[in-house]
């Protein structure tokens, strides 16, 4: 009996250690972030540190990169994923005018699915993944910054947000009516007033970040919601009532759906 109560306090002081994990505040940049590997490996023991303790290098090495072409390699130093899957099938309609590249995955998402694709071992590195002994791919859930279970990986596009097509050919379809989008030259949302209108916007506060710099060639992509390194993603509006702070290295912030109001007018 004694020893399970010592388990459980001990559960339950890793599980508030995860709750303040120091620098997973949102735009604190990439170490000790979720994108910190060797963080990861040292707090959580889910992943091989990196011998010399580096940050980048699951991500990008000064030399021996993979060459340009396999994956738009800035000095990418990753596996690449090499998963082949179906793009999403819109809803609303004149979706035969919105066009796919032949790789939904093109850019920056790629480049993701190198460690969230499910079967692609996370901490290896070296650009043909070889080095550090990497083993560990991300398995079904883990319990993120805010201490709920979510879905590591992702392995269906056809029930995650659209990506691979030109944002521009959507603009072209959805420019009015209930259907309308943001033209890609606005800002990301870092709130909106009491009362707000959705059609004026009257009052409405853009940051920095412009969505047509999150584009990739055009391409809407992982990219175009998520700030990979932790940096100049949304500082969210003040904490939840119990003091948790959501990151999920967004543009904008999730509270009110500023996200999804920067790009959608609803
Ligand atoms: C988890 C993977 C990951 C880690 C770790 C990472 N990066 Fe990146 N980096 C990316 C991806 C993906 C891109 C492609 C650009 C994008 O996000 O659209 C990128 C692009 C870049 C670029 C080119 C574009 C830009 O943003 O300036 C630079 C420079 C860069 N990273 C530097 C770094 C440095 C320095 C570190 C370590 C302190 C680092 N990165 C850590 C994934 C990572
Ligand atoms: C080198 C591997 C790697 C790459 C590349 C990578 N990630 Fe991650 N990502 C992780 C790990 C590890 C976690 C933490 C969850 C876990 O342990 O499985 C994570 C977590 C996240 C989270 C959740 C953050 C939180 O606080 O819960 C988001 C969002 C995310 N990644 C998006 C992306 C996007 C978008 C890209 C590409 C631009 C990307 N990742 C590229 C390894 C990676
Ligand atoms: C339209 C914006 C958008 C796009 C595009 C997008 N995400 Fe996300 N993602 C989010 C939001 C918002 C969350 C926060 C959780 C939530 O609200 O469901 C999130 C959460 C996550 C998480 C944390 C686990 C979870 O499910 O909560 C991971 C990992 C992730 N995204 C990876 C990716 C990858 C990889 C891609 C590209 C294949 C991608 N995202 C494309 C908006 C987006
Ligand atoms: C950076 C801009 C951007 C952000 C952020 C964004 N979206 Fe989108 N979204 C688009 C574009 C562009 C399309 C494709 C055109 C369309 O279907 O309206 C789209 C498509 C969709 C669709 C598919 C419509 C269909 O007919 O099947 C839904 C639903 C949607 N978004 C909801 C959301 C939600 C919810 C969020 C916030 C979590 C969000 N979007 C964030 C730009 C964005």
């Amino acid at each position: 009996m004694k020893n399970i109560s010592a388990i459980l306090v001990f559960v339950i002081l890793a599980a508030s250690a995860d709750i303040s994990l120091a620098g997973s505040a949102p735009a604190t940049g990439v170490n000790e972030s979720m994108h910190d590997i060797t963080y990861l490996g040292k707090a959580f023991g889910t992943y091989n540190q990196d011998d010399f303790q580096r940050v980048c290098i699951f991500c990008h090495t000064p030399h021996n990169a993979l060459p340009n072409g396999t994956v738009p390699a800035p000095l990418w130093n990753h596996a690449p994923s090499t998963v082949v899957l179906q793009p999403y099938t819109w809803a609303a309609p004149a979706n035969s005018l919105i066009t796919f590249n032949a790789d939904p995955l093109i850019g920056p998402s790629r480049l993701c699915m190198a460690c969230h694709d499910g079967v692609t071992a996370v901490d290896s590195h070296g650009a043909a993944g070889w080095a550090n002994n990497g083993a560990n791919v991300m398995s079904s859930f883990y319990v993120d910054g805010l201490g709920n279970t979510a879905k590591r990986y992702i392995e269906d596009l056809g029930v995650t947000h659209p990506i691979g097509f030109l944002y521009q050919d959507a603009l072209n379809v959805r420019n009015s009516g209930n259907v309308e989008i943001i033209t890609p030259d606005r800002r990301f949302l870092v709130d909106i007033p009491a009362n707000p209108n959705t059609h004026t916007r009257a009052g409405w506060v853009m940051g920095n970040k412009m969505i047509a710099d999150t584009l990739y060639s055009g391409y809407f992509t992982c990219a175009s919601c998520h700030d990979v390194h932790n940096t100049n993603n949304a500082i969210s509006l003040p904490a939840l009532t119990d003091g948790r702070i959501p990151n999920y290295f967004l543009w904008a912030p999730e509270q009110k759906s500023l996200l999804c109001l920067s790009c959608h007018v609803k």
